[in-house]
């Protein structure tokens, strides 16, 4: 595996208006990753075992035959891009304080012979579509099998390790060639795990939170970017300019560790064919304030002010206002 050869080149990868630092790829077992993990940075993780079972046997094939029955939740876009939104954010009859939103892309269920059939038959200039489904019990025996046989030594030394909280989910992502999941960040520790194909990955520190401009928080696209990085609009967005990131392009067998609050853009490589991820995602660990204050933890702080406004002022147009009454009133110089 070590001596694997590099597969794509640059030509795959989608033009940005920004420059990356590369981001530490690391033998599993190469003491660094600790430190880095330890201080909130990312780092790929090279030649473990953690899905093993899963990179020599999850091709689409054997996906098809093995992921069951049940529908599986699919994003479908008209256009490269699926930014994900909340539905229990947006305006309906059931969701009077909501936001009036119209989603970007579409959620269906689809059973997976008809995902692989679309997978297989899509031509460019169609719709693109993104499976993205949680593993749980409805997913076949074999596949479950495969997962009991994941390296959870492993996994559940580093989260022990590192004070994380408990496994919440392990997400399946198989992806279209040239799709890409835009800008935002999670509330929760991220071991990004490739089995099939390339994804670039790009990584953004907490403290480029001013240079992101995050949707409100009561916005379905909460904790998504407000700005378009095929297109960004400088006027609106001036601050993006000095945006600095990282960059690394994961590939079958590396593990990304993504931490928490970090902002994230992932693409599956262009003419790469499909890509399928697996993520293992942990809830925050027991928060100790120790001053400074992280970045992260000052992300966690604004979004709880605005919680808490929103609360007392119940209308979501008036938050912005008396924020910035209250900032320019006084700590303008
Ligand atoms: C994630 C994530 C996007 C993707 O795992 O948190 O944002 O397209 N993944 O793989
Ligand atoms: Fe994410």
């Amino acid at each position: 595996m070590a001596s694997e050869k590099k597969q794509w080149d640059s030509s795959q990868l989608r033009k940005y208006d920004l420059n990356f630092e590369p981001i530490p790829r690391l033998h599993y077992k190469d003491p660094k990753i600790d430190e880095l993990i330890k201080a909130n940075q990312p780092v790929l993780i090279t030649d473990s075992n953690i899905v093993k079972p899963a990179r020599e046997k999850w091709t689409l094939e054997y996906l098809e035959r093995n992921l069951g029955n049940s529908g599986h939740t699919v994003y479908v876009s008209r256009n490269h891009k699926f930014k994900f939104y909340d539905d229990k954010k947006i305006l309906n009859k059931n969701n009077p304080k909501g936001v009036e939103f119209t989603p970007p892309t579409k959620r269906v269920e689809m059973k997976v012979f008809e995902f692989m059939k679309r997978l297989r038959e899509w031509k460019r200039g169609e719709e693109r579509l993104y499976l993205q489904q949680i593993l749980n019990s409805t997913v076949g025996p074999a596949i479950v099998e495969d997962y009991m046989k994941f390296d959870w030594h492993y996994v559940a030394e580093k989260k022990n390790k590192y004070n994380w909280g408990e496994l919440t989910s392990n997400l399946l992502f198989i992806s279209m060639e040239g799709n890409v999941t835009p800008c935002h960040y999670d509330e929760q520790q991220n071991l990004f795990a490739q089995i099939q194909g390339f994804k670039r990955c790009i990584l953004f520190s907490p403290d480029q939170f001013e240079c992101l401009y995050p949707h409100p928080v009561h916005h379905p696209h909460d904790r998504q970017s407000m700005v378009d990085f095929d297109r960004p609009d400088y006027t609106k967005f001036p601050k993006f300019k000095n945006l600095k990131g990282c960059e690394t392009v994961i590939e079958p067998g590396d593990v990304l560790y993504i931490p928490i609050y970090w902002w994230h853009h992932v693409e599956s490589l262009m003419r790469g064919g499909p890509t399928v991820t697996v993520n293992f995602w942990y809830k925050a660990g027991p928060t100790n304030l120790e001053y400074p204050l992280r970045d992260h933890q000052k992300v966690s702080i604004m979004r709880n002010v605005e919680k808490m406004l929103l609360e007392v002022l119940q209308d979501p147009k008036e938050v912005g206002p008396l924020l910035r009454a209250m900032v320019l009133g006084r700590y303008n110089e």
